[in-house]
């Protein structure tokens, strides 16, 4: 009888011991290394034919010997997914998509599969039946003829079906819920994850089809089984997003084939998620008269030029201690704003309650949206409301200065496109206001941006 070896695996971060502790070194978690059953049996390969075989085995080569293999990529046929992915999904890849429950990964994902025309995919689902995802697909639409379906979670089966159907892109949703033969603890251990992740990492990499996994990510924004399955895909992706909100975001965490700035915007609705190709339209809201504590910011979201909408509220604190609360801003970064508008520019905010919005539900970590979110600020603070149609781009440094920010000429470019009149940039920034036909106003530091405004 072979001898059963056994291992022990912290379930939240993966490191493996070899004898029980308490607490794990690595992660400092409590009661989270769990013994796990490993069975290193010689794994057979059923997709593996001897050509590919032969070629794994191939050994040390020059590295001008290596064939060039010019990346080719499946057309998602969804804009947004593959401008994140660098253009499509390439080849070969494995592609980790993770995201909270009910957020929209498998809406995507089975949506993507219905809409590839000519290109024969299967869709493994290991969470709901046929007859659930048939209704789904119903909701979202059929297109294609080719969408094959598997509820299946033993890995070993799915790879006879996908030596039979071969399949040109495969779905899994999702890698929480796979089992393999060779390894015994239960699925969505951390063992059970890493070997049939690495199952199929094998099964791309030697047949050249694509595979998309899904990972949910536990409570804490973390891929559960997270850091092992991270460094072993090629691309990760993250789809979040406020539940309550309709806008959900796409970005790259990692990229082997492209960059990691890119964003993706969709918009759940009843027939699954649209793309959302004008943010910010749709970010900013449209108002007949004009409030005091709105303002603009011209900000970029990887590549893409974005305009979004700040919102304060500035109010006497009913408490001793003022609250100070951010929604899709650092909250350390507010502090420090508020901070520069009482030293430099003689604001009292001190006893005054702060709270601050981005619109639309969404995370900006730019600093070029500081100058908005002080204007903002101001704006409320005072309860004047700012002049209609003006946006606002640039860094508010610790002296008071307003800084330079990059592709100042992009957001400038979309401001005018969108119709604004004005845009207040950093006086450093050098900008040909000859260019363009929206008017630019230049500040150098906020106290200039006070009397201008106010
Ligand atoms: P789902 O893709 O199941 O989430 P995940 O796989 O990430 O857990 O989507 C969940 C939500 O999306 C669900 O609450 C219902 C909503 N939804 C729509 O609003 N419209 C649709 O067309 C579909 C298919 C789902
Ligand atoms: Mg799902």
């Amino acid at each position: 009888m072979a001898k059963t070896k056994t291992t022990f695996f912290c379930q939240n971060c993966g490191t493996q011991y070899s004898q029980w502790m308490g607490q794990c070194k690595t992660c400092g978690e409590w009661n989270t290394i769990v013994e796990e059953v490993i069975d290193k049996d010689e794994k057979e390969k059923p997709w593996q034919s001897d050509e590919n075989r032969s070629q794994a085995e191939a050994g040390i080569r020059n590295i001008k010997e290596i064939p060039e293999n010019s990346e080719s990529r499946i057309d998602t046929g969804n804009g947004e997914l593959n401008r994140v992915l660098g253009g499509g999904i390439v080849n070969g890849s494995v592609v980790l998509m993770g995201g909270e429950p009910g957020i929209g990964k498998s809406t995507l994902m089975l949506q993507v599969a219905l809409h590839l025309k000519n290109i024969k995919t299967l869709y493994v689902s290991g969470e709901e039946s046929g007859s659930q995802i048939r209704l789904r697909a119903e909701r979202i639409g059929i297109e294609s003829d080719s969408c094959f379906v598997l509820t299946e979670t033993n890995t070993q089966k799915i790879f006879k079906q996908l030596k039979k159907i071969e399949p040109q892109l495969v779905v899994i949703d999702s890698i929480q819920t796979l089992n393999t033969n060779y390894v015994e603890s239960s699925p969505g251990s951390i063992s059970q994850i890493r070997e049939c992740a690495s199952e199929l990492i094998r099964y791309s990499k030697e047949t050249n089809v694509p595979v998309i996994l899904i990972g949910h990510i536990t409570k804490e924004g973390v891929i559960a089984g997270p850091k092992i399955l991270e460094h072993m895909v090629d691309v990760v992706l993250q789809f979040e997003g406020d539940r309550n909100h309709i806008y959900r975001l796409l970005r790259a965490i990692k990229n082997r084939f492209g960059s990691t700035s890119e964003l993706g915007i969709y918009e759940m609705q009843g027939s699954g998620l649209r793309e959302v190709t004008n943010p910010s339209e749709v970010l900013i809201s449209k108002r007949d008269e004009p409030l005091s504590g709105n303002a603009i910011a011209a900000t970029l979201e990887g590549i893409r030029p974005m305009l979004i909408e700040i919102q304060s509220l500035v109010s006497s604190a009913v408490y001793g201690t003022p609250q100070r609360s951010a929604t899709g801003f650092d909250l350390k970064r507010l502090n420090m704003l508020l901070a520069v508008l009482e030293k430099r520019a003689g604001f009292q905010l001190g006893a005054k309650d702060v709270f601050l919005n981005i619109t639309g539900g969404i995370r900006v970590d730019d600093p070029a949206i500081d100058l908005a979110v002080i204007t903002a600020i101001l704006s409320s603070n005072m309860d004047v409301p700012l002049p209609d149609n003006c946006c606002f781009a640039g860094e508010v440094g610790l002296s008071g200065e307003i800084r330079a920010v990059n592709r100042v000429e992009q957001r400038i470019s979309e401001a005018e496109k969108l119709g604004f009149d004005v845009i207040f940039v950093s006086k450093y920034n050098k900008v040909k206001t000859a260019d363009y036909s929206i008017r630019i106003q230049t500040v150098a530091k906020v106290n200039d941006l006070v009397k201008m405004l106010f």
